[in-house]
């Protein structure tokens, strides 16, 4: 059995730099025709000729496939000036709350600050894209007590399109269809497993990321949304590789390394709950019409084959490493 996916796109994609970007860009290049990459770099994407020297490092990374990297930009405050100079090198413009996330530091402490962007950003037609987390809040909470900011924006910024990036729990699912504005990504990793897998037994640091994956209730509010293809919900992957031993050690960074499994483990679940059908609509129909591109032409092709995910590509260890995963890639 095979089945062939148009174009397939991650909406949330981690490359990182250097080494790391050369080690993992070309996974996301095999199997996607483009990715939405993320500003979290150290020092943030924040600038033109940051923006442009990292396209052509991704590009480097990746050639001999076709693959659209999709840029962001680190939200702070920006003038119109400055977005005007980049504003067509980007998809979106990212906002973390300073703290909540792997090199988030310099991120947004009050929202109010931003006002002004985000009233630029509206006007320009630049989406937001926001890391919906309350640092301050309990770990499990971290996302339930970000709604409210999300409301806020929302009602604010009528026009402004903010996604809700990777989320992860049954109140987000309920507010996406409060207000015409919000839209959201899922992670493969968040329609798979719930904080048992993290915590439940011996610790997993290989399934822990921002945010933590939640209850069986909250990951079934996920599958819904999913397997119905909402049409406001894309798939965006969140993987965010950190090499092995910030992993594995007395403390653990935040983020899995999805990449490699991302296809396979989403048309095994797919299957398994009869939504094979919209499927294509989840991986990329969607987020064409919400972002309004026109990625590149692109069939991969997976077939119902298994593999056993390798223990390590370079230094990363990749979600279910180990594990058996019952489709394979085969082909563009
Ligand atoms: C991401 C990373 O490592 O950059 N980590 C994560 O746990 N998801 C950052 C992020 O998106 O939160
Ligand atoms: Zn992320």
């Amino acid at each position: 059995m095979k089945i062939t996916l148009d174009s397939p796109l991650d909406m949330h994609l981690h490359l990182r730099e250097d080494e790391m970007l050369r080690n993992v860009a070309p996974f996301s290049a095999k199997d996607f025709s483009g990715a939405m990459i993320m500003p979290n770099l150290v020092p943030p994407i924040d600038n033109l000729k940051r923006l442009l020297q990292y396209k052509a490092d991704i590009y480097d990374a990746t050639k001999g496939e076709i693959f659209k990297p999709y840029l962001t930009a680190f939200l702070k405050n920006y003038t119109r000036e400055e977005l005007l100079t980049f504003k067509d090198e980007i998809i979106a413009i990212k906002l973390y709350p300073a703290g909540a996330t792997t090199n988030s530091d310099g991120g947004v402490e009050d929202l109010s600050h931003a006002a002004d962007t985000l009233k630029l950003m509206e006007e320009l037609g630049i989406p937001l894209s926001v890391h919906g987390e309350n640092p301050k809040s309990h770990v499990l909470e971290r996302e339930k007590d970000f709604l409210p900011t999300y409301e806020q924006i929302a009602k604010d910024y009528p026009k402004l399109k903010i996604i809700m990036e990777h989320i992860t729990c049954v109140d987000a699912v309920k507010l996406l269809d409060k207000y015409d504005n919000l839209y959201a990504t899922l992670t493969v990793q968040h329609l798979l497993i719930t904080f048992d897998d993290i915590a439940g037994g011996l610790l997993n640091p290989h399934l822990f990321c921002k945010p933590i994956a939640k209850t069986f209730e909250d990951r079934d509010a996920l599958r819904k949304l999913a397997f119905s293809a909402h049409p406001k919900v894309m798939f965006g992957s969140d993987s965010a590789p950190h090499p092995k031993s910030s992993k594995e050690g007395a403390t653990s960074a935040a983020g899995c390394f999805t990449t490699p499994i991302a296809l396979p483990c989403l048309v095994e679940l797919f299957e398994k709950f009869d939504a094979l059908d919209n499927l294509q609509a989840f991986i990329s129909d969607n987020a064409k019409k919400i972002y309004g591109i026109n990625p590149p032409e692109k069939k991969v092709t997976l077939e119902k084959k298994s593999f056993i995910v390798p223990e390590i590509y370079g230094d990363v260890v990749p979600t279910f490493a180990g594990e058996e995963v019952t489709w394979s890639v085969v082909s563009e």
